[in-house]
């Protein structure tokens, strides 16, 4: 990707970019349509994603796609956004196989309906072996829920005598998380305005770089994702260091 840099600046492509897809419901009161409409609006926006990221060469794309905390919006909503996820998985998987993505879930699987974790299920053995693009879709998903969920994991070690309280490191507790196999991201882009991370990857985002745009999430487009890594290209990262 040719963009200009200054000598202090990034150079590579982020490895790993989060999106933290919002906006929905706003782009579609302001057309005086249903939030639902929204939603399938920004169902496109995930095709122009996933796409933009394979032609920029980016090898990880994580979404979020369902919080834990969006459990309490109307049943209404949430069915909704259920019939889309498996609607989303069962048209794309065939074309997301065929580009080399490899599709990849976190979050708390077992609080969605039995068909989707079926088709999810579907969609990683289907795409298992495939070496482009990671996608992962973000599904029920609560950092602090993935961070009570490892320490879990770990004190059952440490009290089957697995494992010394003093083996647990930073790396130890990385590859305990949902993300153990992929790396942290680098850039985290959340649309819409709002600048908070509301409970997405908490532990994963300590060095990353966060860029808020104003767009709504059905109006993101390839250019958007352009602009955030020329946004990320313009930082000077020193992961607590000075520059050099
Ligand atoms: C936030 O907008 C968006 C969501 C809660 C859902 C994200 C879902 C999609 C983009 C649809 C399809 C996704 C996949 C992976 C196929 P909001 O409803 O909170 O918007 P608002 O803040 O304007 O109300």
């Amino acid at each position: 990707m040719e963009i200009a840099q200054s000598s202090q600046s990034i150079s590579e492509v982020p490895t790993h970019i989060a999106i933290i897809m919002d906006g929905n419901g706003r782009w579609a009161t302001r057309r005086s349509m249903s939030r639902l409409k929204g939603h399938e609006q920004g169902a496109k926006a995930v095709r122009e994603a996933v796409k933009g990221c394979r032609e920029l060469g980016v090898p990880y794309l994580t979404l979020f796609a369902f919080s834990s905390e969006n459990w309490n919006r109307p049943e209404e909503e949430v069915n909704h956004l259920m019939g889309l996820f498996k609607f989303f998985i069962k048209r794309e998987l065939k074309e997301l196989k065929n580009n080399g993505v490899r599709v990849n879930f976190i979050g708390n699987l077992k609080r969605l309906p039995q068909d989707i974790q079926d088709l999810a299920n579907v969609a990683l053995e289907e795409t298992r072996d495939n070496r482009g693009l990671v996608l992962t879709i973000a599904l029920s998903y609560g950092a602090q829920a993935e961070i009570i969920s490892a320490v879990q994991s770990l004190a059952e070690k440490v009290k089957a005598g697995e494992l010394q309280p003093e083996e647990i490191t930073e790396h130890l507790f990385s590859k305990s998380l949902d993300t153990g196999d992929i790396p942290d991201p680098d850039l985290i882009i959340r649309t819409s305005g709002e600048k908070r991370l509301s409970n997405f990857l908490l532990w994963q985002s300590a060095y990353a770089e966060l860029v808020f745009q104003d767009v709504l999430w059905p109006d993101f487009t390839k250019r958007h994702l352009e602009d955030a890594i020329d946004d990320y290209f313009g930082r000077n990262r020193r992961f607590g260091a000075i520059s050099g």
